[in-house]
């Protein structure tokens, strides 16, 4: 990215009140060429400068397009930010085995893995600028990857997050067509110390588990550097592509 096109930009970001995501808003309320943000959540108002919050929730479509709505008037947006995701809640852990599988758990992990952010492009790539680069990124995981599956397990999860991946490059695919400049990513965090990660860390050196801070200055980083022949891949916060 030229330092041209890094002047003011206009963000949006889904999950500004998670572990990840409120890291990626901090980066970006500190970085002289966010001209302005977009900070989604569903309960809490993110708030701090250059800062506009607006309520959301992956559950509900009508949520997503008043935000798209909104947020249009004020503008093209340069990145979209999809912070949100769930691997595990009070109801639901990921699964060991086959026989721990239930439809509900599957339902809900595709609800918020894979439908709410699909949605979000829905109402969201179509407000990006059809005459500059802009990015549309949301974050996927490593374990989503079926051709790096070598252990198993987390079945929900996997799906719904590999179903994700095989959406963005659906999107990025259809955009290339009207929005030639759009990059359309999913990304991989790292494994990070936030409330998703904190029953599975037991196994994690402590070089390997980032700070929510590092992750998304890394992830940044990697979004500044891809171009519109990155499209439709999934990048892990060191700038690897990892197979689908
Ligand atoms: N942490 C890791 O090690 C790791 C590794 C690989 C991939 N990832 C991916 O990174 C993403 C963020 O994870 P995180 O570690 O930052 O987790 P987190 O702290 O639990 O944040 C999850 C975010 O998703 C939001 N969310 C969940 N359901 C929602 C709904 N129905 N509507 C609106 N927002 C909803 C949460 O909002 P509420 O607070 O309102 O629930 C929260 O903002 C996930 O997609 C995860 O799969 C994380």
């Amino acid at each position: 990215m030229t330092d041209n096109e890094k002047t003011t930009k206009n963000c949006c970001l889904f999950g500004a009140n998670g572990g990840i995501g409120a890291a990626i808003l901090n980066q970006w309320q500190h970085d002289p060429h966010v001209g302005s943000i977009h900070a989604g959540a569903r309960s809490s108002d993110a708030g701090g400068p250059k800062t506009a919050p607006f309520a959301f929730d992956l559950t509900e479509e009508a949520s997503i397009a008043a935000a798209a709505n909104n947020i249009g008037v004020s503008g093209p947006i340069d990145t979209v930010f999809v912070a949100t995701g769930m691997l595990h809640s009070d109801a639901i852990l990921p699964e060991k085995s086959l026989r721990a599988q239930s439809a509900e758990s599957y339902a809900h992990a595709f609800a918020i893995n894979t439908i709410g952010p699909a949605l979000i492009a829905k109402h969201f790539l179509p407000l990006l600028p059809r005459d500059r680069r802009s990015v549309f990124a949301v974050l996927s995981a490593r374990v989503s990857s079926i051709s790096d599956n070598r252990i198993g397990g987390w079945h929900a999860y996997r799906a719904s997050k590999a179903a994700l991946n095989m959406a963005i490059r659906n999107f990025a695919i259809e955009m290339a067509r009207t929005h030639p400049q759009a990059i359309v990513v999913a990304l991989h965090p790292g494994t990070v110390d936030t409330k998703l990660s904190r029953p599975f860390q037991r196994g994690v050196t402590p070089e390997k588990l980032f700070t929510p801070e590092f992750s998304a200055q890394r992830m940044l980083a990697v979004l500044d550097t891809l171009t519109p022949v990155d499209s439709g891949n999934l990048f892990a916060w060191d700038g690897q592509r990892i197979d689908f």
